[in-house]
């Protein structure tokens, strides 16, 4: 043990491969050890923000400044130039050397090199977004050979009713065309929506009553399919700050959703459900379904671009994925429980103290638009 304590005294300070330096409240090196020295190059009294990174002003914000105030130890992860003149991380805890008196006049702080670490984080990230243009290049084209042979099919059809002389065929093969070119419109606006990724509007809504407008526009389309549409709205939810029509949209999304899997079921009597509740200072808007469910299949894909089970034309497996952004842009998020054969809950939940605020300058104005998240 002894040998251990020896050794720590002796050696720690000039073996570990950490960078070790002490500052003085003037922001100049006092102490450092042969790990600093090396990585570094000449310290001995020269300010901190010279010898980490090269400048000629202090840092701003400056961590070593906050810990001589409050004397609180900090961990954080910057980039400076050793010698050498290449760029670094490094991740650097500060540990304030705070005296009985409450003075604090040193910071010890302990540098350890991250450059190896962050290389392979960007190029994790690189690799995720190619794997996701991928994944989105596949979708598009799959939905546009979808169309593709639509039209190819209607083309035959009217070509045979020209060579038979058959104007009953060449009105069937018209209308094929016409359904299929509405069909790559429709595939193209919703694609381009979704990429579109634009800025939320804000200003205060009623969720009951959007909800109320969207039960609405599908009452129509549920009485024919025979499904009981509702809605169940909480009075206490009252206000909230967002953006009216991208809340319509997620909602829509969902109840659209919610009849199709209802449409798909067999059951007799089928039901939708969409209630709104505040839990907890948390704006909840569940819509339910007793229709198809999912399987564990179908779960796992839901969210994916491109993901539908609907027939050709029908579905373009971005309903969920736009619901989930919108969700997410006023800080809020999408879950959903199923069963196969059951049904399905969809929930959004929006805290409220994460809702988009107000920018200043438009404060008291009605409308603005709210920087993302
Ligand atoms: N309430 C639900 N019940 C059962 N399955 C659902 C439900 N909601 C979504 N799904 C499944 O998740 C898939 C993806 O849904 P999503 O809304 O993203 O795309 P979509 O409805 O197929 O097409 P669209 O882009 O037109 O919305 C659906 O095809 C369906 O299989
Ligand atoms: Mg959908």
């Amino acid at each position: 043990m002894k040998d251990v304590r020896r050794w720590i005294r002796a050696k720690l300070w000039d073996q570990v491969p950490v960078r070790i330096s002490v500052i003085d409240r003037n922001y100049r090196i006092v102490a450092a050890n042969p790990a600093f020295a090396k990585a570094y190059g000449r310290w001995y009294r020269r300010p901190c923000y010279v010898v980490y990174k090269g400048r000629d002003t202090h840092c701003s914000p400056c961590s070593a400044l906050s810990s001589f105030r409050d004397g609180r130890i900090r961990n954080i992860e910057e980039q400076g130039v050793p010698q050498g003149g290449v760029p670094t991380w490094y991740y650097c805890q500060m540990v304030p050397l705070v005296l009985p008196n409450g003075d604090i006049p040193y910071i010890i702080e302990m540098s350890t090199d991250i450059t190896a670490l962050k290389r392979l984080e960007r190029e994790k990230i690189e690799a995720e977004r190619l794997a996701a243009v991928g994944q989105t290049v596949a979708g598009l084209a799959h939905g546009i050979k979808n169309v593709l042979m639509g039209l190819d099919g209607g083309m035959y059809v009217v070509r045979s009713g020209l060579e038979r002389g058959d104007p009953a065929r060449i009105a069937q093969g018209w209308q094929m065309l016409e359904g299929n070119v509405a069909r790559i419109g429709t595939f193209v606006r919703d694609v381009l929506e979704f990429a579109r990724g634009r800025v939320p509007r804000v200003q205060l809504v009623e969720p009951n009553r959007i909800v109320r407008d969207v039960v609405g526009s599908f009452a129509e389309a549920a009485r024919h399919a025979r499904i009981s549409l509702n809605a169940q709205l909480e009075p206490d939810v009252g206000s909230a700050m967002m953006d009216p029509d991208a809340l319509h949209t997620c909602v829509a999304n969902l109840v659209s959703n919610a009849l199709d899997a209802c449409q798909v079921s067999d059951k007799s009597r089928r039901h939708v459900l969409v209630a709104t509740a505040d839990r907890a200072g948390v704006l909840v808007i569940e819509v339910s379904d007793d229709g198809a469910g999912m399987d564990y299949d179908v779960q796992k894909k839901a969210f994916s671009t491109f993901f539908s089970t609907k027939a050709v034309g029908k579905g373009t497996g971005l309903g969920l994925l736009t619901t989930r952004k919108i969700a997410q842009e006023h800080g809020g998020r999408v879950s959903f429980e199923t069963r196969q054969g059951k049904g399905s809950v969809f929930r959004l939940e929006f805290p409220r103290d994460r809702l988009p605020k107000l920018e200043p300058a438009a404060e008291g104005g009605g409308e603005t638009a709210a920087a993302p998240r």
